[in-house]
């Protein structure tokens, strides 16, 4: 009995073999991607365990997380000087311009380890009709030729999904993510929808802590982790 290797021995051979097969065939990049939740987490903690000792590093780690708008909910309190926009009268160097100062300027792991190429078209995929735009609820918050905060909604099935909530790094903590997230939820009730949701970086404390202040509940939890050839 005492030849039979353990489980952690049997998933690294396991591992190691579609590394190689992975090399072996011209594979550049591996992802793996976990679903975690309060009664897995120490199967999680192995498994990131075995899959770091090959170089494997975490690239997503995102809450879901969702709420019932059927309860009305109060006006949105847009402050003085700023202005309402649907987001998609807004030319995309503009709003490019919001996304990678709120990002560069966030917890978010969203443009870790890219290159400003990377960013760019990570940003721009956002937009190229791969998920529609729920063009209604999309806003932004001008404050005179600048976007101060801006919200993007893409509609799913049986739900909308909160793609993006940034605020300009010199308009924070002035209501205006509360006021973007108020004015979508308003215009997505009035469409008939009942259910958002929104993914966030687990690290990124202030968004975590505006979602659950507002009243979105954890739904779950998802974690990617990648192997690239080096
Ligand atoms: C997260 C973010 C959208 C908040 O924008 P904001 O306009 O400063 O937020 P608001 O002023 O509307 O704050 C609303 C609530 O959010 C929470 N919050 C905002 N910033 C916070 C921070 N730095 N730390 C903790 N909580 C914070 C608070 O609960 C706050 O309520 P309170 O003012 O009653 O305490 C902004 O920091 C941002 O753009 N970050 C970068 C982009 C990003 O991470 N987007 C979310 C992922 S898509």
């Amino acid at each position: 009995m005492s030849d039979i290797p353990d489980r952690n021995e049997i998933a690294k051979l396991l591992i190691s073999e579609v590394m190689k097969y992975a090399i072996e065939n011209g594979m550049t990049r591996l992802e793996i991607s976990f679903e975690i939740s309060d009664e897995n987490v120490d199967a999680y903690n192995d498994r990131c365990s075995w899959f770091g000792s090959f170089n494997w590093g975490l690239v997503d780690d995102t809450y879901y997380m969702n709420m019932d708008v059927s309860e009305k909910i109060h006006d949105a309190n847009i402050p003085e000087g700023f202005h309402l926009h649907k987001l998609l009268e807004i030319d995309d160097d503009t709003l490019y311009k919001c996304h990678y100062a709120a990002f560069t300027n966030s917890e978010a792991r969203e443009f870790y380890d890219l290159t400003e190429d990377e960013k760019r078209q990570k940003f721009d995929k956002l937009y190229d009709g791969t998920q529609p735009i729920n063009s209604k609820a999309s806003v932004v918050l001008k404050h005179g030729d600048e976007i101060a905060s801006m919200l993007l909604v893409v509609s799913r099935d049986n739900e909308e999904y909160f793609s993006i909530v940034a605020v300009n790094p010199d308009y924070r903590n002035q209501g205006l993510a509360k006021a973007v997230l108020t004015i979508g939820i308003q215009e997505v009730r009035k469409q008939g929808t009942n259910n958002i949701s929104i993914g966030v970086d687990t690290v990124n404390k202030p968004a975590v802590q505006l979602y659950k202040k507002y009243g979105f509940k954890v739904r779950s939890r998802l974690s990617f982790h990648s192997w690239k050839a080096t």
